[in-house]
């Protein structure tokens, strides 16, 4: 019998500060007007003190829970995607499975930069669809302006935070995540990096002085490469899937910039109407920015249980991807997820566990 992997629950977050044109205009010489106009960026928001990967991410994930009335403890596996992880290890993915309380839930993190949320939503459709997971959590989060140059006008102004999750499932009946693309090209690995503080580049006082440890990008050659690959792969993915693009009722290509946005949609001859764009209120939100106007989607009733969407994006590797999907909407009866107590005991097993994790070294070093 075909297994189907739904989506069954979503949610997204975005820190609470707010940085608008014209207060980056008071840090670097820019302007409100050249990033609008060059952009279709109004504001974004950005991580303060409290907001981490991981946080933005843990709230995500438990809204998606909640929509898809799934108790933590029911998931099999958690991917998160993102390209500013907490740090190089452990995975984000481990602290977020930690602090939900996802006990029986495989974590790992997925690097494909803003392409990652749909490489992680094919890779937990595959294990779905296989059998050999029911259910799934794909998380899509970034602190990004902890890695953007502050100084450097050709990247900060692009740049905001922000997380957002969807809850897949296993089900017979045909839907869901139907056909996906994925794609690379490390040729083009230098257009958009952060050179330092991996293994090549390890950190030292060169590279800090260098500013190696923040995002390096040639706008220019990123804006040609995304303009031709959105198109290539949504039209691939359509045809994978079978459908033709008059099929599509919504296009939630990755939200870099409102004129690769009005390009794909030029060269798949898509109107405005059918696609979701809020790159004016978040700016490139990177790996999140897809179930992030998923979310908003929803939210203005522009997204219902049968239709047909189409996930596209594309980022640094070179990577680029796209996934077709039929709508699904919440499996279960509505019923109270996560509530205060379950949060408690969450807390309280993370802390006995490190305890009985300090107990251990002790005893093993009396020996
Ligand atoms: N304010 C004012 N002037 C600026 C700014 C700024 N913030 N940034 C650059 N400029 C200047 C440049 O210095 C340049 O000046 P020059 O001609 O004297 O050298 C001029 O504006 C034009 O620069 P261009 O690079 O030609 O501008 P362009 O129209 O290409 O827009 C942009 C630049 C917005 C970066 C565009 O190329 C772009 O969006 N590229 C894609 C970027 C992207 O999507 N990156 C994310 C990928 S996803 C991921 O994996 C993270």
């Amino acid at each position: 019998m075909s297994r189907y992997a739904h989506i069954t629950g979503w949610g997204m977050t975005v820190p609470s500060r707010l940085v608008t044109n014209d207060d980056l205009a008071q840090m670097v010489d820019t302007t409100d007007e050249w990033i609008r106009e060059r952009t279709g960026i109004r504001e974004r928001h950005i991580a303060g003190g409290e907001d981490t990967t991981a946080s933005l991410a843990v709230e995500a994930a438990l809204k998606a829970l909640r929509v898809a009335n799934l108790n933590p403890d029911d998931l099999d596996l958690i991917i998160v995607s993102t390209s500013s992880p907490e740090h190089i290890f452990p995975a984000t993915a481990c602290l977020v499975q930690d602090r939900i309380g996802a006990t029986k839930a495989g974590a790992f993190d997925l690097l494909a930069a803003c392409s990652g949320f749909i490489y992680a939503l094919n890779m937990a459709t595959q294990a779905i669809r296989s059998g050999a997971i029911k259910n799934a959590l794909v998380i899509g989060a970034e602190t990004l302006s902890r890695i953007t140059d502050w100084e450097d006008r050709n990247t900060c102004v692009l740049f905001g935070d922000g997380a957002g999750a969807f809850v897949l499932q296993a089900g017979e009946e045909p839907g869901g995540v139907i056909s996906a693309v994925m794609r690379s090209d490390g040729s083009g690995s230098e257009s958009l990096s952060v050179p330092a503080g991996g293994s090549r580049l390890p950190a030292s006082p060169e590279t800090l002085l260098h500013r190696q440890h923040y995002i390096h990008m040639k706008g220019r050659e990123v804006f040609r490469f995304a303009t031709r690959v959105m198109v290539q792969a949504t039209k691939e993915a359509v045809d994978k899937a079978d459908l033709t693009l008059d099929d599509i009722h919504l296009l939630i290509p990755h939200q870099a910039n409102q004129r690769i946005i009005e390009a794909a949609l030029r060269g798949l001859d898509i109107p405005m109407e059918r696609c979701i764009s809020n790159v004016e209120r978040y700016g490139n939100t990177s790996t999140a920015s897809i179930p992030i106007a998923t979310c908003e989607a929803i939210q203005r009733g522009r997204l219902h249980g049968g239709d047909w969407v189409v996930f596209v994006g594309f980022g640094a590797g070179l990577t680029w991807g796209a996934a077709v999907v039929k709508w699904t909407g919440p499996f279960l009866p509505h019923r109270p997820i996560y509530p205060p107590s379950y949060r408690f005991w969450v807390r309280v097993r993370s802390r006995l566990l490190r305890l009985v994790r300090r107990i251990e070294g002790w005893i093993w070093g009396r020996k």
